[in-house]
């Protein structure tokens, strides 16, 4: 093939947040915000990356794959250094331009978006086979060593795997997955974009990574046992252990396994219709997220309580991450404009600062279209 182009989807999470790298169950779904990639084939020796998005371009050879001062540059130089020095492949030199309709810093996972649309199009470019679970394995191993996020396989496998009306129950341990039909009725996914990006997000987030893992070898030490995941750990062990953890860590970890315990309650409360349930759960997990986990900022707080005051919204939580992005919310369709309005305008009175409204539904995930 000598051109393409990609589309690749953001996600959202109905919830199961902090688990994946627990190793325990989330919920998301692709959607119809994407990012577009126009692939192709160049005479060589060098490649040529746009972004029509930020308006900057630059060009880089295969014979020096290493890390950028540029941190955008990270992204393609560090899937292109996957693909040749770790896979060891064989790539043309090729040509892309980038246009994102994708908000970045939302939450929505636009860099795990990014790293997936460069994989997929240079593995269809150059004719090369490569299982989805390959691809995540390499966009992780990027996100992990080019752009210091010690993240899970949520955002990968939903970009790669997602499908339309549907969300995916993915056990993130051994990735067994299922598609659960998700049309949610009369009701609506808006995202309310606080629009603050924490500076310090990758290491604040790389911090409760590391948290987990300490909880989870102490368990492992006081007990004799030998859990791979957090999420292994019955709550039963976990209370009876929790002289041995510092405050913080029980906090960390007793989210941790009930927020998975939510997400397959999810599951089943979506799969029989039961969208108040599910709406309840959502509430929960913010609660967990905010008080035990301590992502939250005072900001998804504020919009989370405003939501509660209406009976039309059912549910709201943070989303993501967390220490700003988005908060989701499932909202009955004809009260989205009149609340867009209401909550837009508050928090600005709050903050003095925009929030930002993105209505979304659930849609395929990363398409190859021929050109
Ligand atoms: C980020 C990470 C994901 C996941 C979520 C929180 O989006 O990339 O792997 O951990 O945060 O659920």
């Amino acid at each position: 093939m000598s051109s393409l182009i990609i589309e690749s989807s953001g996600r959202i999470n109905m919830i199961g947040e902090h688990v994946d790298y627990n190793g325990g169950c989330v919920l998301p779904g692709s959607i119809d915000k994407k990012i577009r990639f126009k692939f192709h084939k160049v005479d060589g020796p060098n490649c040529h990356i746009k972004s029509l998005t930020i308006a900057k371009e630059f060009k880089f050879s295969f014979e020096n794959l290493s890390p950028r001062k540029v941190h955008w540059e990270n992204y393609i130089i560090g899937a292109v250094n996957n693909l040749i020095n770790k896979k060891l492949l064989k790539l043309s030199p090729f040509s892309c331009e980038i246009s994102s309709y994708l908000p970045i810093g939302a939450g929505i996972s636009s860099s795990s978006s990014l790293i997936c649309g460069i994989v997929k199009g240079l593995i269809a470019l150059n004719d090369l086979k490569l299982s989805n679970n390959d691809i995540v394995d390499i966009v992780l191993d990027v996100e992990h060593n080019y752009i210091g996020l010690k993240g899970g396989i949520m955002d990968q496998f939903t970009i790669l795997n997602g499908k339309k009306d549907s969300l995916i129950l993915l056990k993130c341990e051994n990735r067994e997955f299922k598609y659960i039909p998700s049309k949610l009725k009369n009701f609506k996914i808006l995202l309310l974009n606080t629009n603050i990006e924490h500076k310090l997000a990758n290491t604040a987030y790389n911090e409760r990574v590391n948290e987990c893992n300490e909880a989870l070898k102490i368990i492992n030490n006081y007990t004799d046992n030998n859990f791979d995941f957090l999420c292994e750990v019955p709550e039963k062990i976990l209370n009876n252990n929790k002289k041995f953890l510092s405050k913080n860590l029980f906090k960390r970890a007793s989210f941790v396994l009930n927020e998975n315990l939510r997400t397959i309650h999810s599951a089943e409360m979506l799969e029989m219709n039961k969208l108040s349930e599910l709406g309840n759960l959502m509430y929960e997990s913010h609660y967990g997220l905010s008080k035990y986990y301590e992502v939250s900022c005072e900001e998804l707080d504020f919009l989370v309580d405003l939501s509660r005051q209406h009976h039309k919204i059912i549910g709201s939580r943070m989303m993501g991450g967390g220490f700003g992005g988005c908060t989701i919310n499932l909202i009955q369709d004809d009260f989205v404009d009149q609340f867009v309005d209401e909550s837009c305008k508050a928090y600005h009175r709050k903050f003095g600062k925009e929030a930002t409204p993105i209505l979304t539904e659930l849609d395929n995930g990363i398409m190859i279209k021929k050109t």
